[in-house]
């Protein structure tokens, strides 16, 4: 089992953040870790050049994400912890890659078509070959599971796209070089929707604080946010199919689940027919619970930057020693003379 995934280096993390994606980082971290296996997690940093950035703000966003992984469990002792940019064989192997990546297997992406909308030829190229550096970043540590959120699940077929091509291209049949990745959607991905507007998701980019929890949200912003949060008049169904079109009440009910680690039915039969004015403060409170050793550690470990800095550098050793084999044998196939 080897698991590799990375992470946008965004600032200010979110409820969002850390049930959609780091909860399983923790999780698939100690299977593989149970398991003789390996667990690989870094900071997206050279996908955050695909978008207009200001540098000093990536430098800090990414030393702020190594510190919510680490306080969030995710543990540099189990899983090789690193940022891209420390690691150059990510960006070398994307380039190996753009001779297999086709033009049109890229143009079919449905994120690179959101982002560039109506003005494609004002885009940067990284905007339009992040998924390749992306393949690059699981097929350099020949991943077999690889945790995403549903929005990333193309990219990863297009990861086993360029793996299929490449060793079909150059490699005997007998040896491929790449593992074809399998995305791996956790059954519970809990999908953090805003608390303003139920069928958008939980973003750093949504111009309402209210519509997100910070990870470093104190108990009194936390409580006020939920009570504040957008509801419909009705009370709690008492099964699941009394959720249907009613995406905010959903929402908190599956925040709810995802915290106490439970499904929504279990959830419902709790507070069915129960009103917001119950459910809210009971969702409050176990929401301070969780995040509170969460937040204090995070602070804790923010003013050390040496010690973020470290953990980032000793991950980047480390990865940077996995990944020779496969870089090595990836210029070899291609016929390139290296010394
Ligand atoms: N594109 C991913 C996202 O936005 C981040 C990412 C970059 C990633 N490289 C990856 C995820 C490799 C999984 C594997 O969420």
């Amino acid at each position: 089992m080897r698991v590799v995934s990375g992470i946008q280096p965004t600032g200010t993390p979110h409820l969002g953040n850390y049930l959609g994606a780091i909860v399983n980082y923790v999780k698939l971290q100690d299977e593989a870790h149970a398991s003789g296996g390996e667990c690989f997690i870094f900071l997206a940093d050279l996908h955050a050049l695909s978008m207009p950035h200001i540098p000093a703000e990536l430098t800090a966003a990414t030393r702020e994400m190594v510190a919510t992984l680490v306080a969030c469990g995710v543990d540099p002792g189990k899983t090789v912890l690193f940022n891209q940019a420390q690691v150059p064989a990510h960006a070398e192997l994307q380039w190996l890659l753009n001779g297999t990546a086709r033009m049109g297997w890229l143009n079919r992406m449905t994120q690179w078509k959101d982002k560039a909308g109506k003005n494609r030829e004002g885009q940067s190229i990284a905007l339009f070959t992040y998924p390749v550096l992306q393949a690059a970043d699981v097929l350099l540590y020949q991943a077999t599971h690889v945790p995403v959120g549903e929005d990333q699940k193309q990219h990863l077929e297009l990861a086993r796209d360029i793996a299929q091509k490449f060793n079909n291209d150059f490699c005997p049949e007998d040896a491929p070089l790449f593992t074809l990745p399998e995305p791996y959607i956790p059954p519970a991905a809990a999908r953090i929707m805003s608390l303003r507007d139920g069928t958008a998701k939980m973003s750093k980019s949504d111009p309402s604080e209210m519509s997100r929890i910070n990870l470093v949200d104190d108990a009194d912003t936390i409580m006020k946010k939920i009570k504040k949060a957008k509801t419909d008049p009705e009370p709690l169904p008492s099964e699941d199919a009394g959720l249907e079109g009613r995406a905010e009440a959903a929402n908190l009910v599956a925040i709810y689940a995802a915290l106490a680690q439970c499904d929504v039915a279990k959830v419902l039969s709790e507070y069915g027919g129960q009103g917001f004015g119950t459910f809210k403060p009971a969702l409050g409170e176990l929401l301070i619970e969780t995040l509170a050793p969460i937040s204090a550690r995070f602070l804790e470990l923010k003013q050390d930057r040496e010690a973020l800095d470290a953990i980032l550098a000793r991950g980047a050793a480390r990865a940077r020693e996995r990944g020779v084999p496969t870089l090595d044998a990836a210029y070899k196939a291609l016929g390139l003379v290296r010394g």
